[in-house]
C-alpha cells in the first residue's frame, strides 16, 4: 500500500467491503469462552490502521460485557515489514475513531510478519479478522507480460500458476492460525472472490492497466517495464476457499461458513447522488494507486521517478473512469472459522 497515510486516506471502498463481515465478527466474538486471563485479538493485513478500528471497536465491545472490565485485550497488527505502522500508532492515538478511545485495558501491538507464517504463540489467538488482506499472494508465481494481473492473462498457464499459488498461500495461512488460535478460538476473514463466470474485478483492473500502457506509449516508462509489471492478487472462488478442508490439508479448523457476495460500490453510490464524474474518476484512481500503485512501480527501472509516472497513471485513469463511468461489480468471500478439536 502506498505510504503515509496515502491508503488511509483512499480506502472508502475496502471500508464498504469489510462491512459485510462485520456482524460475523461480533457474533464470533460472543462465541469466544469468557474464561482466559487475557484474550488475544489478531487483524491480519492490517495495513495503516483506518480500517480496523470499526471492526476492532465492534469486537471489543461485544467481548467486554463477558469478559468483565478488567480482562486484558492485546489486538496484534499483523502486516509486511514494509508497512507503514507509524500512520497506524499515530491514529491509534489521535483520531477520534480510535478503538482506544474511551476503552481501557487494550494494548495493540505490531508484528512485521508475514500472515503466511505462524507469527504470533501457539494457542494465543481467540479472535482472528482478516479484511481486504487475503486476495494478496505471497508472490509472483511467473511472469505476466501481458497484463498486470495474471488472473487476466490471455495465456491459461499464467491463470493456473496464480491457482496454485492461491491455493499455497490459502492454505498456509490456514495451518498457521491452526497453531496460533485456542481452542474454541474464532476466525473471520474478508477478501477479493470472484464469481462464476467472471472474476468481477475485469472493468477496472482493465482500466489500470491501459493506463499503464498508455503512460508507456507516452514514453514516460519503457514496454521492457512495463512487461515486468504483475501485482500478486486475484480472487478467490468458493471452491478454492474449501479446498484445504476438504483434502485434509488444514487439521484443527473447521470451516463454518463461506459465501461469495457482490462488493458494494460507494464511488458509485456517491455518483449517483451527485453526478460528479470528476470526483468519481479521482476516487477510484487515487484507491487503485493506493492499493496497487506500489506493487506496480516495483517493477520500473532503478532511478526512476516513481511519484512521476504514478501520477501520470493515476490521471489517465482518472480521465479513462471519466470517459466511461461505470459501477464497478466485484465480489468479496467472506470466511467464518473455528478452531475445533
Ligand atoms: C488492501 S490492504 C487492507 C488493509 C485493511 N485491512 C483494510 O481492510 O482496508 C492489504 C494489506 O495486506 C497486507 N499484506 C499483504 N500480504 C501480506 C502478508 N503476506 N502478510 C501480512 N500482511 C500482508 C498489505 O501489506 C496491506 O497492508
Amino acid at each position: 500500500m502506498q505510504g503515509g497515510g496515502f491508503y488511509n486516506r483512499n480506502s472508502g471502498l475496502q471500508a464498504a467491503n469489510l462491512g459485510s463481515a462485520l456482524p460475523l465478527l461480533v457474533a464470533a466474538a460472543g462465541n469466544i469462552a469468557p474464561d482466559a486471563p487475557m484474550i488475544g485479538i489478531a487483524d491480519y493485513g492490517a495495513s495503516q490502521g483506518r480500517n480496523s478500528m470499526a471492526p476492532m471497536a465492534a469486537a471489543i465491545d461485544a467481548l467486554r460485557p463477558r469478559i468483565g472490565p478488567d480482562c486484558p485485550i492485546m489486538i496484534s497488527h499483523v502486516d509486511l515489514p514494509s508497512n507503514d505502522f507509524a500512520s497506524l500508532f499515530t491514529l491509534l492515538d489521535e483520531d477520534p475513531a480510535s478503538y482506544l478511545a474511551g476503552r481501557a485495558e487494550v494494548y495493540p501491538v505490531a508484528i512485521g510478519r508475514s500472515h503466511y507464517g505462524q507469527v504470533l504463540p501457539s494457542g494465543s489467538v481467540d479472535l482472528g479478522w482478516s479484511s481486504n488482506a487475503l486476495h494478496w499472494m505471497s508472490r509472483n508465481p511467473c511472469a505476466v507480460p501481458d497484463h498486470g494481473w495474471g488472473v487476466f492473462s490471455a495465456d491459461a498457464a499464467v491463470r493456473d500458476a496464480v491457482d496454485a499459488q492461491l491455493d499455497a498461500d490459502w492454505t498456509n495461512f490456514l495451518i498457521a492460525r491452526s497453531h496460533e488460535m485456542r481452542r474454541g478460538g474464532q476466525l473471520i476473514c474478508q477478501f477479493m472472490g470472484r464469481g462464476e463466470d467472471t472474476h468481477g474485478f475485469e472493468w477496472m483492473a482493465g482500466a489500470f492497466w491501459q493506463s499503464w500502457v498508455d503512460v508507456a506509449n507516452a514514453g514516460f516508462v519503457t514496454h521492457a517495464e512495463l512487461g515486468r509489471i504483475s501485482a500478486p492478487s486475484a480472487g478467490r472462488s468458493v471452491a478454492q476457499i474449501e479446498a484445504p478442508f476438504r483434502d485434509g490439508r488444514v487439521s484443527g479448523l473447521k470451516l463454518v461458513d463461506v459465501a461469495v457476495v457482490p462488493t458494494p460500490d460507494p464511488y458509485w453510490d456517491a455518483y449517483q447522488l451527485s453526478g460528479d464524474v470528476v470526483q468519481l474518476g479521482q476516487m477510484w484512481a487515487n484507491m487503485m494507486r493506493a492499493a496497487n500503485g506500489p506493487s506496480f512501480a516495483a517493477a520500473l527501472d532503478d532511478g526512476r521517478d516513481r511519484s512521476l509516472v504514478l501520477d501520470a497513471v493515476t490521471a489517465r485513469l482518472a480521465e479513462r473512469i471519466m470517459a466511461d463511468p461505470q459501477q464497478n461489480r466485484s465480489y468479496n468471500i467472506i470466511v467464518a472459522i473455528t478452531a475445533a478439536d
